[in-house]
């Protein structure tokens, strides 16, 4: 069972050496046959009294098909909208079938992500950010100067919407990422509707209050080289995302592992699905009733593994707080406090990665 506090961990080192600006370049120095200090866990990151598992056919994870949302077939539509609620709730999370991104963009999208990570070092440090709002922030770990131990990860995040952003390079990038934002931002809001139906809220509920016509989308996308010594490190830690929806999808390199009734249970990728992530602002906004999943990456010493994750959220300036239309003094009061979406990232950036930490802060 993953506890809410962070497993021991070194101290976090004050002339710790950085002579490497990403894993990938130190993935790649010759000879490396162990991980420098300051990515090893003093015990085993993943615990030994914690469950590792594989997807159990009794209790399988919820596949929900996105065209029978869409259909305008109501009875399939409402059993849809029950099914999503149900994997909300139990889960906070799902695998969603046909939504009608083609494999062909994906793919590319995929290979795109890839080609910005394959640029020199030189040209992604031209996007080393600081704050959570810039536009464009390349990195490593997850808060490079926070972590105390660093995380075997390189990643960068682009704001996509309301405002399209995209690096100059690699050639290409722009159009595809363009294409791929606007089509999973408009699958990311359907989803939303039928959300807000399942909480038993009008349809457009979600995207009104959020103000999703000035929503926050950013891609983020991860970077896990091979590993020399897998079991010592981590790729993410156990967390929560921000914002409303994650949309994740992989390489076809496994290492996503969703905290479901106390167990990890590794995800692995199936071809042309969109892993549905329930994140905080969801947990808020439905005082509690959804949960938003813990879930980390682990990492190993195969195949390189990428994943990237779409972050539907709601207008950095607006206050997400439980759906007065959800409460009721008596049976079910307020469990969250208001915060505006952008203090909710700065909190998480200001402080370590781990489990619900920033959630809990605004629980009351
Ligand atoms: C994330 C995340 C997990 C993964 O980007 O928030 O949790 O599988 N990624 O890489
Ligand atoms: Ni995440």
């Amino acid at each position: 069972m993953a506890s809410s506090v962070p497993p021991e961990v070194t101290k976090k080192s004050k002339n710790r050496t950085t002579s490497f600006k990403s894993v990938k370049t130190l993935s790649e120095s010759p000879d490396l046959t162990s991980i420098p200090f300051s990515y090893k866990f003093t015990t085993n990151p993943h615990d030994k009294n914690e469950i590792v598992a594989d997807p159990d056919d009794n209790d399988p994870i919820p596949v929900i098909d996105y065209s029978l949302l869409a259909t305008d077939t109501p009875d399939q539509r409402a059993k849809t909208i029950r099914d999503i609620g149900k994997a909300c709730e139990e889960w906070g999370f799902f695998m969603l079938i046909n939504h009608f991104v083609s494999k062909s963009l994906v793919e590319k999208m995929v290979d795109q992500v890839f080609a910005f990570f394959n640029l020199r070092e030189e040209e992604k440090q031209e996007y080393a950010g600081k704050k959570v709002v810039d536009p464009i922030r390349y990195g490593t770990s997850f808060n490079a100067s926070e972590d105390r131990v660093l995380f075997w990860r390189d990643f960068v995040k682009i704001i996509v919407h309301p405002e399209f952003h995209s690096p100059v390079k690699p050639s290409g990038f722009r159009e595809t990422s363009e294409e791929y934002s606007r089509r999973t931002w408009k699958l990311g809001r359907e989803l939303l509707k039928g959300i807000s139906e399942s909480l038993g809220l009008e349809l457009n509920y979600i995207d009104r209050t959020m103000n999703l016509d000035s929503g926050l989308q950013m891609l983020a996308a991860n970077l896990y080289p091979p590993c020399p010594q897998p079991e010592f490190a981590m790729g993410m830690p156990p967390h929560s995302d921000h914002g409303l929806l994650n949309l994740l999808i992989q390489n076809g390199v496994s290492g996503l592992q969703v905290l479901h009734k106390g167990k990890w249970i590794n995800v692995s990728s199936t071809s042309n699905c969109f892993l549905v992530l329930v994140s905080d602002h969801l947990e808020i906004m439905s005082n509690g009733k959804y949960k938003s999943v813990v879930h980390r990456a682990v990492v190993s010493n195969g195949a390189t593994r990428m994943s990237l994750a779409t972050v539907i959220a709601p207008s950095l300036e607006t206050v997400v707080e439980p759906a007065s239309e959800l409460l009721d003094n008596e049976s079910n009061p307020a469990a969250y406090v208001g915060m505006k979406h952008i203090d909710y990232m700065e909190l998480q950036r200001s402080n370590q990665l781990y489990g619900k930490s920033v959630l809990n802060k605004v629980k009351i």
